[in-house]
């Protein structure tokens, strides 16, 4: 499974990145808002750090102007993804920007219908967003593996980049399901590795390691 980082945070894109753990970045309007960046210059800033694919989004909401938007966003590198809403525009500008060679990153999707049409109209990738599904009570993980079904049904191309991550379980549960991609944001990512047992353990080997004075270098 491919991890991308959902966060337009330079610093912390090249800790992750310097661990081999990127695969790609992913970025939103709010992400971009909150780096305090020009979109355009920390976008390139991310593709010369990371070698997969970086999703930009479009701001508007008329599918000429995200194909005017997305040929842009798409000169700032060739690993450029173009994001565009699930709507019938936003599926629009997939098509054509998709059939000029671009990648294309289909997001918003909050249903199993959604990402079939995003299939059909050639995204690279489809973006199921499990957390918010589960703020308004539903089931997010539902979603990614009735699409898993669907795309595997049909063979599909479009990667399954399971969006809107809140918790380590909703890593290992994609895993597990079959998501091609996750975009988490970095601290939930780093805390993949906690464990209470692993602290316990390192704890009593650390005491006998001083208890009985042992020493390699
Ligand atoms: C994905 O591409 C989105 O940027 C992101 O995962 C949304 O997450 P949120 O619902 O936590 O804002």
């Amino acid at each position: 499974m491919k991890f991308f980082v959902d966060t337009a945070d330079v610093p912390a894109i090249a800790e992750l990145n310097d661990l081999g753990m990127v695969d790609g970045v992913t970025t939103n309007p709010s992400l971009i808002k909150k780096s305090g960046r020009d979109i355009l210059e920390v976008t390139k800033e991310i593709c010369d750090l990371v070698e997969g694919p970086v999703s930009a989004e479009v701001t508007a909401t008329d599918a000429d102007t995200m194909i005017a938007e997305g040929r842009k966003l798409a000169k700032i590198a060739g690993n450029i993804a173009v994001k565009v809403p699930l709507t019938w525009d936003g599926l629009k500008a997939c098509k054509v920007l998709t059939e000029e060679g671009n990648m294309v990153n289909v997001t918003l999707c909050f249903s199993a219908n959604q990402a079939l049409l995003a299939a059909k109209a050639g995204a690279t990738f489809i973006s199921p967003f499990i957390g918010r599904l589960d703020d308004i009570n539903l089931d997010g993980l539902d979603l990614i593996a009735d699409i898993r079904t669907i795309y595997d049904n049909y063979g599909y191309e479009t990667e399954i980049l399971a969006a809107s991550i809140r918790t380590v379980n909703h890593i290992s549960d994609c895993a597990k399901i079959g998501a091609d991609v996750i975009t988490a944001p970095p601290a939930v990512i780093k805390s993949m590795v906690s464990h209470p047992l692993t602290d316990k353990g390192l704890d009593a080997f650390l005491a006998d390691i001083k208890a009985a004075k042992i020493s390699i270098l």
